[in-house]
């Protein structure tokens, strides 16, 4: 039995309707396994603009930083998607929380559940098999380098810079975790062009040598893009820059099915937050349809990494897998053949998920 602190940090949009279902899977799963979780919860983003002016505010990050763990939503609001100049915006929240949580590694498996073969747009004979793990740079690269505007505001920059430290790092916790896997890094950056990317790749290669049973390939970045599509199941780990994997993943995302299907763990030195990939998708906001399956799995995540709770971790999945099997699909995941009794919101989906794991 364990005692751990989890924060709720479900932010905008849909992120507040499905981090409420990963956290009703996290309770039951503290049942079932006699652990003992405390929860609180914590504002970003566009609510906490709204609330305070501030989309990180000291105390959300306090809180962040004193809880074992953080389930989070996602962060975004059509206000500012539309305005490009405003100067407070929900994402400097996240990318602040990033920074200053130290969550320089960004764990997102590509794993296709078998029954949702199906629902992608890709052919089911080139998916088949398909299991990914891509880790993003977090911390570094064009997203955090100095920014601004010259020549009477016609003329935008933003820089890229990347230090052999920051890079090595992240290699490491790819190339480990390859040991765990089928032995193979795929490593991705654009050498033949961009600086960051030669020494990204001058210091991968170093720290291969450590890894001697790990066969390292490196792609550029467009290759790569072309290859994921096309030959899906070619790839194992799959290691990039914090650019190159935020555009790499959402591709990736349809090798699964849907972005209401895929979780990351964005880990560092110090507490791990887990979301899922999708956005605040004002699209479908508030009408109770969002898939929440990405949170859950998120969940899972988090039991797996920052609790080292591997058995409760895998009871998850397998309920997710159970609830598939079963037939159940959000209407993200569904396709002409769902009976419609089948297609379900965000509510039934997750219990549908709890009854399972009971
Ligand atoms: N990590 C984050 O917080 C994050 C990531 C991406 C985008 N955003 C923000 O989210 C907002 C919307 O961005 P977007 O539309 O480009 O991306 P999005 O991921 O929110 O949505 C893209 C599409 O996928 C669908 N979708 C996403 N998640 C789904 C789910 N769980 N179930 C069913 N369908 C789902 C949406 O309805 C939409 O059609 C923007 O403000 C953007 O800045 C935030």
């Amino acid at each position: 039995m364990a005692t751990k602190k989890i924060l709720i940090v479900p932010g905008d949009g849909i992120g507040q309707e499905v981090t409420a279902v990963g956290k009703k899977v996290l309770d039951r799963i503290a049942e079932l396994f006699g652990h003992h979780f405390t929860y609180d919860e914590a504002l970003i983003g566009h609510v906490a603009i709204e609330a305070t002016g501030n989309p990180l505010p000291d105390e959300s990050l306090e809180k962040m930083r004193q809880s074992d763990a953080v389930l989070f939503g996602a962060v975004g609001h059509p206000k500012y998607d539309n305005d490009p100049s405003a100067k407070v915006r929900p994402e400097q929240g996240l990318l602040k929380m990033r920074k200053e949580l130290g969550l320089y590694a960004n764990l997102r498996p590509i794993k296709l559940f078998d029954e949702l073969l199906g629902a992608s747009s890709i052919k089911p004979e080139i998916l088949r098999g398909a299991d990914i793990l891509f880790f993003r740079e977090l911390t570094g690269d064009i997203y955090f380098g100095e920014k601004g505007r010259k020549d009477n505001g016609d003329t935008a920059y933003d820089l890229a810079a990347y230090s052999r430290f920051e890079v090595e790092r992240i290699a490491r916790k790819a190339f480990d975790a390859a040991r765990t896997r089928n032995k193979k890094l795929c490593s991705v950056d654009k050498a033949n062009v961009l600086e960051t990317s030669r020494l990204w790749r001058e210091v991968v290669q170093k720290v291969a040598l450590d890894y001697p049973d790990v066969t390292v390939e490196h792609q550029f970045v467009d290759a790569t893009a072309m290859l994921l599509i096309k030959d899906p199941t070619r790839f194992d780990v799959v290691v990039t820059a914090n650019l190159f994997g935020d555009i790499l993943t959402d591709e990736a995302s349809q090798i699964a099915g849907s972005m209401g299907m895929l979780a990351s763990a964005s880990i560092g030195d110090g507490t791990g937050v887990y979301e899922p990939i999708h956005g605040s998708a004002h699209d479908i906001t508030g009408k109770g349809v969002a898939n929440p399956l990405a949170s859950i799995l998120s969940a899972a995540l988090l039991l797996d990494i920052s609790f080292g709770m591997k058995a409760e971790s895998e009871k998850v999945i397998q309920a997710v897998d159970q609830v598939l099997k079963a037939g159940f699909r959000t209407r993200d995941i569904a396709d002409a053949q769902t009976p419609a009794d089948k297609i379900l919101g965000t509510e039934a989906m997750g219990k549908a998920v709890l009854q399972f794991l009971s």
